[in-house]
Formats: structure tokens, C-alpha cells, sequence
């Protein structure tokens, strides 16, 4: 034996002398179990280690982006593209009229001929520009003042900018019977031809990120000192039967992008089945009336929501990115490193006649409604301070996954030795016994 140094005293791991040891098959079989075991647990560790998980957290929004995104697409069966506006506006005090880059109107047939798609038109602040015209014609505006915008300063050279005019003046304008303009593009006719037709609306906008409203309303709109008014004098007068209504099917409403599928996928896993921020609430939903003085309202509350992928690493904190302005629609929030920064919300609605009177036809005769206001589709919507933050992570590092993988190795010996212990006992036993009833 070597001669003992001053560590010997130390071992900790006592040998026998393998004089001392026995083999036995029980050993053998006991042994191959517990490998097996062993690989069984240390591939469980592994896939352990594989997985990743989406880690939700809350944070106060601090409001890196100051813009947001709507995207719409939604159907009215019974508005004539013609009459329906979509207007936006907002605390900040920016309002966008009836305009909107991004979004577009589709003139659809009537639902008795299958609502089939007629045309598409992107909403544009100008329309069909009278190029046939003599260069030097300047139409009058009849006592309106010119729009700031018109194609020739100070004319109303098409029936759109006649309109304009109107409705900056805050007049009625109706069919535009007189309007020289007007008969010449034949706008009456064409409202006409229109009034069975429905019509859908998609695209995006681009919104401040503050408390605002977007509605679709009939007529041309305008502001009237702190008013926001409608010309419904098209809407109300209408030659068809039954007049237009509201009736509507909202197809998606989103504020940002949508999560990518492959995302949606690992978030619908079984891991997190309560995550269902792909979900929109409003998606596919309808409301039916055929009342025209039918007024819907959506109280919307909006959660910002950002999406981290695996290995997302936080950029130097800078402020509103300039370019992030200009991207185009539909890209904001997307970035390129993979995170996505977009909304989940929540709603709440209410449908109302404008002509009061009480719920009873519902069972609810206690209810009353104001009367006046506003046919249409009205969105309102509020921005909650606090951000969800999900992030993908490994369930497990590195270094834990080398722990987990000792601790299988070893318990799962010391499981084993004990095992084959108590079975080479059990089996002198039986032995002992044996021999002594002989
Ligand atoms: C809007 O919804 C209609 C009806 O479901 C669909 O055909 C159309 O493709 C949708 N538009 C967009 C931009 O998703």
C-alpha cells in the first residue's frame, strides 16, 4: 500500500479492496435498469433544457413609439360607399377627415345579389381631377370659400371640392342639384346608382397614441368651432326602400401587427393556453338592425403588448426613431431583430336608436336612451399605462441543465446500489433459511 500522506486522513470516497467485492447477476440486471433509467431522465433534462417558454411580464409603458396602427376591415350591407365617412381625431386635436392613406373602399352589391365586390377606390382627399376642362376655368364655389387643398387656389374646380367647400362652411350640400360641377361629373346620378349597394372598408391608419374615437358616419363631415357635424341630408333622404342602416360585420380589428402563425403556434401550447393575445375580440362579429337611426358604439381599452424573441437583447435606449414615421403602413412595430411591438384590447358596446325610448323590446324597460346624435359605427378608444411584455426564454440554463444532469447520474446510482444492496440481502437470506430447514 502507498505510504499515507497527509491527505489520506481527507479521502472521503473510501475504496474496498477488490478482494472484497462479489459480482452477482442480480447486480448485472440491476445495473442495465439504472442505465436505462439514467439515459430516460437525462433526455428528459435535455428536452427540458430545449424548451422554450413565453415568460409574460407587466411593465409601466414607458411609450418608446409613439404611433400606433388600426387596421380595419369592416362591411356595412347597406351603406352606399358614397355616403359613408370614416373620420379620425383624436385629444392631441388632430383630426383626419374622411381621409385616410391606407384604407379603401370597396363597393359592394347588394346583399339580395350576393354582395359581391364592385370596385375598389382608395380614399383619397381628391377625387377624379377634371383634366377635360379649359386650363383657365375656375369654378365657382357658390358664397363657400375655396378649400385650402383645391387643385387650382381659390376655384372649385370638381364637385368634390364643391363639397369641400360646403362642408368647411359647415352648409348641407344634398344631392348638388345646380351645382355646376356636380351635374357635369354627374354626382346625383351616381349617388343614386349607388343606394342599394354596400360597402366594406379595410386598410390602416396611423393614430397618435393617445385617447381618441374613429367612427364611420354618413355624409361629409366637418368641424363646427368645437363641433363635429355630418351632413345627413344624402342618408335621410333616400329614394330606396327601407333606407340605408348600419347594420355591420366587423372582419378583423387590430391595433399593430399580427403576431406571426409560427408564433401563435408556440404561444397556443400547452404551456400557456391562457395567452390568446392573437385573438382579437371584435373579429367576425356582427351587429344587425334595420333601423337608420341605429348608432353602435365600441368602448375600446387597449393594452400594448410586445412580443421578445429568444435571444432578444435590449437596444441602447434611444428616443422616437425617425424612420419609425415614415415606415411604411402595416411594417410599424415590426422590427428587425425579431421583436414585435403590438396591442391586445379589451371591448365593450353599446347600441342605441336615436329616436330614445327605453330597452323593453329587450326586457329591460328600465334603461333609457338619450335621443339625437349621430347614425353610425363609432370606435372610442383608451390606452392603458401598463405594457405586457412577453418573453421567450429557456426553461432552463445551461449550468442547470448540467446539474439536473448530475443529479439523474448520481441519485440514480445510489438509487440503484440501494436496490441491489437489498436484493443481494433479501437473497442470503432466503439462503440461510434454506439451509437451516434442511
Ligand atoms: C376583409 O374581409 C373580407 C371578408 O372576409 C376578405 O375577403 C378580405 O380579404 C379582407 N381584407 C383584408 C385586407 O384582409
Amino acid at each position: 500500500m502507498a505510504p499515507k500522506s497527509r491527505f489520506t486522513r481527507l479521502d472521503a470516497f473510501t475504496k474496498t479492496v477488490d478482494e472484497a467485492r462479489i459480482r452477482t447477476t442480480s447486480g448485472g440486471i440491476v445495473t442495465i435498469l439504472s442505465l436505462f433509467v439514467v439515459f430516460w431522465l437525462a433526455w428528459g433534462e435535455w428536452a427540458d433544457y430545449r424548451t422554450i417558454v413565453v415568460h409574460p411580464e407587466l411593465i409601466v409603458d414607458k411609450g418608446r413609439s409613439e404611433r400606433m396602427e388600426i387596421h380595419l376591415n369592416i362591411t356595412f350591407p347597406n351603406m352606399p360607399c358614397e355616403l359613408l365617412t370614416l373620420d379620425v381625431m383624436d385629444v392631441s386635436g388632430e383630426q383626419q377627415h374622411g381621409v385616410m392613406h391606407g384604407v379603401r373602399k370597396f363597393r359592394l352589391r347588394p346583399t339580395s345579389e350576393g354582395g359581391g365586390v364592385i370596385d375598389s377606390k382608395s380614399l383619397e382627399l381628391h377625387g377624379e381631377t377634371a383634366e377635360h376642362l379649359d386650363p383657365d376655368y375656375c369654378g365657382p364655389c357658390y358664397g363657400a370659400k375655396a378649400p385650402t387643398d383645391a387643385s387650382k387656389p381659390a376655384c372649385c374646380n370638381t364637385c368634390d371640392e364643391v363639397r369641400e367647400a360646403y362642408a368647411q362652411a359647415s352648409w348641407a350640400f344634398g344631392r348638388g342639384e345646380g351645382v355646376e360641377q356636380c351635374e357635369r361629373e354627374h354626382y346625383a346620378e351616381k349617388l343614386d346608382e349607388q343606394r342599394k349597394e354596400g360597402c366594406r372598408i379595410e386598410g390602416g391608419l396611423r393614430v397618435n397614441k393617445v385617447v381618441g374615437n374613429f367612427h364611420l358616419a354618413p355624409g361629409r363631415s366637418f368641424s363646427n368651432g368645437n363641433l363635429h357635424v355630418h351632413d345627413l341630408k344624402n342618408y335621410w333622404d333616400t329614394p330606396i326602400k327601407g333606407g340605408h342602416h348600419f347594420s355591420h360585420t366587423i372582419h378583423s380589428l387590430r391595433f399593430g401587427p399580427q403576431l406571426p402563425d409560427e408564433v401563435i403556434k408556440r404561444l397556443g401550447s400547452a404551456s400557456l393556453p391562457w395567452t390568446n393575445h392573437h385573438l382579437n375580440p371584435l373579429d367576425g362579429t356582427t351587429q344587425q338592425t334595420d333601423d337608420a337611426t341605429f348608432n353602435y358604439m365600441y368602448f375600446v381599452k387597449i393594452v400594448p403588448t410586445s412580443y421578445l424573441p429568444l435571444g432578444w437583447e435590449p437596444k441602447p435606449y434611444n428616443t422616437i426613431n425617425p424612420a419609425e414615421e415614415k415606415a411604411d403602413l402595416g411594417i410599424l412595430g415590426v422590427s428587425g431583430d425579431g421583436s414585435i411591438e403590438s396591442h391586445q384590447y379589451s371591448v365593450t358596446s353599446h347600441k342605441r336608436s336615436m329616436q330614445g325610448g327605453d330597452d323593453s323590446a329587450e326586457g329591460h324597460g328600465e334603461r333609457l336612451h338619450s335621443r339625437g346624435g349621430i347614425p353610425g359605427v363609432f370606435f372610442s378608444y383608451d390606452l392603458s399605462p401598463l405594457k405586457v411584455v412577453n418573453r421567450e426564454e429557456r426553461a432552463k440554463s445551461f449550468t442547470g441543465f448540467l446539474t439536473g444532469l448530475c443529479a439523474v447520474i448520481g441519485g440514480t446510482l445510489t438509487v440503484a446500489a440501494a436496490v441491489d444492496r437489498g436484493v443481494f440481502e433479501g437473497a442470503a437470506r432466503l439462503k440461510k433459511l434454506g439451509s437451516k430447514d434442511l
